[in-house]
């Protein structure tokens, strides 16, 4: 059940040139946190604090006592957030909504979009921990190299990681679909199966959710829509689903989602 904690910043570090890694003390968040869930952070600083801002958990460790956020700096309340010190107090509700399952038939596609691997990591993680008969992979995307975030830990993990950036900087020239495609392709050679598990832009979602249901896989489909209360009263984060009986109906992101099954979405 999600609370409302007052936390204390432990560690607050850029992660790239224009993304920075949070580190906050919060242990009855990271108690009960599980992979594709988000908290709601509010930012002492601005005048509109009343007005929080969601962001994945990217790590939380219940041993620890700790969450860890992956963000990036894109406005006003991120641009007031950065500034935050080690030591800081801050008032953050979680864990929020509906995660990833912890499971996976085959092998597990991790597909992250810039910040969009921020929840794929505790995913990953879980997914170890429970002892998954097939290795996850990451397909992670970005703009240019500096859009690739935490490789390094995921590689850390014992994952195969393939990238591709817009501008050819690192890895596959291109979309991550191109090597996702070819991951399929020899996918489907060995008659492997697999899931989807992705985040990001909606040009790759959609790209996703297409994949799995033309493949006929579970895709897992975690949307990024703009929220304003985050528990679900004001429906400004409303995403249009699809019932199996074709019925369609307005699902909120913040308490319905944020992840969702890539047949059930209407784009
Ligand atoms: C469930 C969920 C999880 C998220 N996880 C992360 C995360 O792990 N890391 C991260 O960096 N960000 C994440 N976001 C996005 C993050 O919440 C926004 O970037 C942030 O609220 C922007 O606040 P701001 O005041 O700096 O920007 P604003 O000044 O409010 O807006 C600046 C620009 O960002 C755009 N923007 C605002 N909110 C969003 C949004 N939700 N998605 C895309 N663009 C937005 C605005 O349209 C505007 O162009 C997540 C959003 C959701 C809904
Ligand atoms: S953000 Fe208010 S209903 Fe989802």
């Amino acid at each position: 059940m999600a609370v409302n904690e007052k936390c204390t910043i432990k560690t607050h570090e850029d992660a790239a040139p224009g993304y920075r890694m949070l580190v906050l003390a919060a242990p009855q968040i990271a108690a009960a946190a599980t992979p594709g869930q988000f908290v709601h952070v509010k930012i002492p600083s601005l005048e509109d604090s009343a007005l929080r801002r969601p962001f994945s958990i990217f790590d939380a460790d219940a041993a620890a006592g700790t969450v860890t956020v992956l963000y990036k700096m894109v406005g006003r309340g991120t641009a007031a957030l950065a500034k935050e010190l080690p030591g800081a107090a801050l008032e953050v509700i979680g864990p929020l909504g509906f995660g990833f399952p912890v499971t996976c038939d085959g092998v597990p596609l991790l597909v992250g979009g810039g910040y969009g691997v921020a929840p794929l990591y505790f995913l990953a993680k879980r997914l170890l921990a429970q002892g998954v008969a097939e290795k996850p992979i990451l397909f992670v995307g970005g703009r240019t190299k500096g859009d690739l975030l935490e490789v390094e830990r995921f590689r850390a993990l014992g994952m195969e990681v393939r990238t591709a950036t817009n501008d050819g900087s690192e890895g596959v020239k291109g979309f991550v679909t191109e090597p996702l495609d070819d991951a399929l392709i020899a996918l489907r050679e060995q008659g492997k199966k697999f899931e989807f598990f992705t985040c990001g832009p909606d040009g790759l979602l959609k790209a996703v959710s297409q994949r799995a249901v033309g493949t006929g896989s579970k895709g897992w489909i975690s949307m990024d829509r703009h929220m304003i209360c985050g528990v679900g009263a004001c429906f400004a984060c409303v995403q249009k689903l699809r019932k199996a009986n074709g019925e369609e109906w307005n699902a909120r992101c913040c308490v319905n989602g944020p992840v969702f099954k890539a047949e059930e979405i209407v784009w």
